[in-house]
């Protein structure tokens, strides 16, 4: 078991902590001085994150909710760490909530809200849970939703992809994919606000640039975002690959 990532910090005589607790990690979290209540802690075991929650009680007594893995269990699980969005600015909305995408999300219409993007197929839930895994273990998709709080749907999403590069001294190249907005809420400026989130975590995240495809109909909605066609540098050109799985209907 190691600790791939999570709050360790703000803990102070952690000996039992570190006894009881992460005696099987390969390495143990490394404490401050601020006691806090509650820690999140994601660790890598046998190959599967898991959440564990650790409730700090008076005297550093110590109580473990080891939640259940995503492939099986009901448990809410976040794709990245809701804190990063704490960081940006972000208008409250009144009703509405922007927030990480979450395995619960399944049950909150992503896929119907997806599918005003672009074919999305038949998945059922344990197919989109192994999928919701596969992106948070790599670690570089940060899908963020907004869901109305009113009837517990998701009603608009933008994805980024930080990719990882070993030129321009390893650095991250962000990419804007799957903006979409539930067809009752457009019109109200949501897609532009979902854009400019993604912008600002791209920043956050020391992107260098970020980019995106898109219909040419929809050049000026992200012109007025501030992307540019770039001279001699605007083109976009695919090889499409046909494949039994991959219904391309509307060539996104
Ligand atoms: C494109 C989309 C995300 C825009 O979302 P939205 O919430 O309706 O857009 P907003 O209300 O934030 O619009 C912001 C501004 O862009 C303009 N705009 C919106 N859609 C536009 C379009 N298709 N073409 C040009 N301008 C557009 C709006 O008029 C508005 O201008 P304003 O600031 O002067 O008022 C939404 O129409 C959608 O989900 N479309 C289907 C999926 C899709 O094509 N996604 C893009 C994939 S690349």
């Amino acid at each position: 078991m190691r600790i791939i990532s999570g709050n360790t910090t703000s803990l102070t005589g952690t000996e039992h902590l570190e006894r009881n607790v992460f005696k099987k990690c390969d390495k143990s979290p490394k404490w401050d001085s601020k006691p806090r209540r509650l820690l999140e802690i994601e660790v890598l075991l046998n190959g599967f994150e898991r959440t564990y929650d650790i409730f700090v009680l008076p005297r550093l007594r110590v109580k473990m909710n080891l939640q259940q893995d995503i492939h099986h269990g009901e448990e809410e699980v976040e794709l990245f760490n809701k804190n990063i969005l704490e960081r940006l600015t972000l208008p409250p909305i009144e009703g509405l909530l922007i927030r990480p995408l979450r395995s619960t999300d399944y049950d909150k219409g992503f896929l119907q809200l997806l599918a005003q993007l672009t074919e999305v197929g038949k998945i059922n839930k344990e197919h989109f849970l192994k999928i919701f895994q596969r992106m948070k273990n790599a670690g570089i998709y940060y899908i963020v939703v907004i869901e109305d709080l009113s009837c517990a749907k998701v009603i608009a999403s933008a994805t980024l992809i930080a990719e990882q590069k070993f030129i321009h001294n390893c650095a991250l190249r962000g990419r804007l994919e799957d903006v979409v907005v539930n067809n009752n809420y457009r019109g109200k400026h949501l897609g532009k606000l979902l854009v400019n989130i993604i912008l600002q975590l791209a920043r956050y995240l020391h992107c260098y640039k970020i980019s995106l495809d898109c219909r040419d109909t929809l050049i000026p909605f992200y012109e007025s975002l501030g992307f540019k066609r770039e001279p001699n540098n605007a083109n976009s050109l695919n090889i499409r690959f046909s494949n039994e799985n991959t219904t391309e209907q509307s060539h996104l």
